[in-house]
Formats: structure tokens, sequence, C-alpha cells
């Protein structure tokens, strides 16, 4: 959800197929019920918003990049070119739903501002993303690789992973009440190892180098990171840590 980042969908599929797998039990924790209207901020491909759309509801998906918003809507899916921060809906959806996306977002503020404004009155906001500590040997391996050469990655990383209390502090100052919010360890093994995770989602932290360095860039990314993701038959497993929070829109509405 980021401009740096360009998507495309078959690449994204074979590298990170497990996103929208792995998201099913925030997609339990919604509890989507026939008859609701419901926002899939950050549908990506539509995998799991066509799984809102089969439990009965009616689904919008919204993703900053064309190419997963045309993949989402070869799957059926009502999707949508849209920003995380400029969610252009007013008081329409009985629930929000975002999985694997809000880590993206730097902006958080405005994307729950642009929540509140969607949602109906005791509307849901039931989402998963990158909490405090997610990947964190990734983040230090690119911290020190881009160090090496001359980037500060505090000026390109575009990752947000906050506390619980940090979202919470927000989601209330908005107006909703948090029915929980927790962080969740979970190893995720890659099924197209580090390689192909780093392709697909690192290309802001690259993409701040001379184009000659990049490759040298990544190598280096893989030889740090191999001493601890890595196994000796050379499976990665990478160190994912959720935020899975549902909260509830009360009384008060967020100022706009
Ligand atoms: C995540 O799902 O936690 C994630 C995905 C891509 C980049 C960073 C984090």
């Amino acid at each position: 959800m980021t401009s740096e980042q360009s998507w495309n969908a078959q690449v994204y599929q074979a590298n990170a197929g497990f996103v929208p797998v792995l998201g099913r039990p925030v997609l339990a924790l919604l509890a989507p019920r026939p008859g609701e209207r419901v926002l899939d901020l950050g549908c990506g491909d539509g995998a799991l918003t066509r799984e809102i759309v089969e439990a009965g509801c009616e689904v919008v998906g919204v993703d900053h990049s064309p190419a997963m918003v045309a993949a989402a809507r070869d799957r059926g899916i009502d999707a949508r070119l849209m920003n995380a921060t400029a969610l252009a809906f007013e008081a329409e959806f009985d629930a929000v739903f975002s999985n694997a996306v809000l880590h993206w977002v730097g902006d958080a503020d405005a994307a729950i501002a642009g929540v509140v404004r969607a949602l109906k009155r005791g509307g849901r906001f039931v989402g998963e993303f990158g909490g405090h500590g997610n990947m964190a040997a990734v983040v230090t391996a690119l911290a020190a690789v881009l160090g090496g050469h001359g980037v500060d990655i505090a000026a390109v990383n575009p990752w947000f992973y906050p506390t619980p209390n940090d979202y919470r502090g927000r989601l209330e100052a908005a107006g909703f009440s948090v029915d929980s919010i927790e962080l969740i360890p979970r190893p995720t093994p890659l099924p197209t190892g580090m390689k192909g995770w780093l392709e697909t989602f690192a290309g802001p932290f690259y993409a701040a180098l001379p184009a000659g360095e990049r490759q040298e860039a990544r190598d280096e990314t893989l030889d740090l990171l191999r001493q601890s993701l890595c196994d000796g038959e050379g499976n990665w497993t990478a160190d994912y840590v959720r935020l899975r929070f549902a909260a509830r829109l009360s009384g008060r509405r967020a100022p706009r």
C-alpha cells in the first residue's frame, strides 16, 4: 500500500500466498453475518474478501494497487482503487475488515478516521497487521545493510509496527471501544525463501540505493539473516508478530 512498492498479483501469489490463508483467524474474529455490508480495507487480490462474500455479506474491497484491484475484480469482487488514508465512504458499513495492510499505512490516525466515517454507528473494526517486534531480524538486517551503503533506515522504512497500547490509544481517541487487542508471535515458513519475500515486500528499502548496489545489498541481507532464519535444510522462517484487534464504534464520533 505504498507508492514506492509495485505489486504483481502472480508474483505475490507465489511469494506470499500464505498471507490470506494465515489471515483466516482474523476473519473468524470478524464473524461476518449474512446480509452485513463489509468494507475490506486493503483487499489485495481478493482471496479473503471472497470468503466474506461467501459468508453472505455485501462486500466492497479497496486497495492502493491497480494490479491488486484488477486481480480482485477477476474474482468477482466489487474492488475499488483507494488509498487507506482517504476512504471515501460515509456511515454505510456494518464492519470494516483489514488483514496484513495497516503496517504499510504511515498515517494510522488518518486511516482510523476514514474507518470511523465509513462505519455505521455501532459498527465493528476488526483487523490484523504487523505489530511491535514484527520482522525484527529482517528490520535489523536491513538497517545494517543500508547503513553500510550510507542510508539511514529511519528515512526510508515504510513499516508501522505499533504496540497494543499505542494502537488501542489511537482507536479509543477516534471513538472506538476495544474488545480485544493482542500481539501474536507467528513464525511463518516462507514458500520461496527470504529472497522471494524481500523481492515482494522490501522494495522501498533497496530503492533508496543506487541501482548498481541493490543486488549486492540484497545478497548481504540474505547472508545476515541466514544465521537466524534459515535452517540446515535451507528452509526459511520469517519472524512475524501480528497485532490482532476487534473494536466497536461507540457513540462518540472522531473530529473530522
Ligand atoms: C506483515 O504482514 O507483517 C508484513 C508484510 C510485508 C511487509 C512487512 C510486514
